[in-house]
């Protein structure tokens, strides 16, 4: 059956995430179980099987890479697809010692990775979790665009930007407001962060992005597949050297992200 890769393709070519990934299966996997959550076309998963893992499960909702995963189970007796969305679906018998979560995303919010870690993670609490943490970083902007045409950008909706550098202008440094550590309990952030502003002028955004450790001290570069960014519309708001913005940032992982300028 003929199936569309999609934006697996991209990650299939993204070396620095697969390297940094494959070391740490590497040196996670041999001998133990796996879950693979969210294995897409499997690159984890056959890590973790070429790693020497004793038995590795592939979870996975998208039915388009379904046939890649019946031909891994084809070349590898002990590699276990498992068709199901994994905040849901039923879990196999046997426990895992080792998570990997590749459900990656600016700020993680396009995919359940946090929900689907909590769920696994209270059946299996000594698991070790790859990747290990998040960084997630908000800063102030001018956002523009090149369509020569007056838009009404709405507060509090967002653009997701893949590699525009120009797509703004930096209005302030960049803080990081929240980590995440796989490895512990995850809780929802309200924070607030205040940014010095490095120019007078006027803020319309909050550009957010986030830096991946894929296993202690091995922060993946913000290239590839870990480019993405969020832009988040503010009311036009206007900033001065030495008067600092303070944003309240509220986030629960699972139920969207609110941003407001206190
Ligand atoms: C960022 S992709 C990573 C794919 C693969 N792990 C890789 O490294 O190339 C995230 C994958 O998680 C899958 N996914 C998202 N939500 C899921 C859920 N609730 N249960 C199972 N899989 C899910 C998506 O379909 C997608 O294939």
């Amino acid at each position: 059956m003929a199936s569309d890769l999609g934006f697996h393709w991209g990650m299939l070519n993204d070396h620095d995430r697969n390297a940094a990934y494959r070391a740490a299966i590497r040196d996670a996997a041999p001998g133990r179980i796996v879950y693979d959550l969210g294995a897409g076309v499997g690159p984890m998963s056959y890590y973790a099987l070429r790693a020497g893992a004793r038995r590795v499960y592939g979870f996975e909702v998208d039915p388009d890479v379904l046939p890649y995963l019946r031909r891994l189970a084809r070349a590898y007796s002990n590699f276990v697809p498992v068709w199901t969305d994994a905040l849901a679906g039923r879990l196999p018998e046997e426990r895992p010692d080792v998570l990997v979560c590749e459900m990656w995303s600016t700020w993680l919010t396009d995919w359940p990775m946090v929900r689907v870690l909590r769920r696994v993670l209270r059946r299996a609490p000594g698991a070790r979790v790859i990747p290990a943490r998040g960084y997630h970083v908000v800063q102030l902007v001018q956002a523009r665009h090149r369509a020569g045409m007056p838009i009404r950008l709405t507060p509090g909706t967002e653009a997701t930007v893949f590699g525009e550098p120009f797509a703004t202008g930096d209005m302030s440094l960049p803080v990081v407001a929240c980590v995440t550590d796989f490895r512990g309990r995850i809780r929802p952030v309200d924070t607030v962060v205040a940014l010095a502003p490095l120019t007078a002028g006027t803020v319309n955004a909050v550009r957010l992005y986030s830096y991946e450790e894929v296993s202690p001290g091995h922060v993946l570069p913000r290239i590839g597949t870990r480019c993405d960014e969020l832009l988040r519309w503010l009311p036009p708001l206007r900033v001065h050297p030495g008067r600092r913005v303070r944003l309240r940032i509220r986030h629960r992982w699972d139920a969207g992200l609110r941003i407001t300028v206190v």
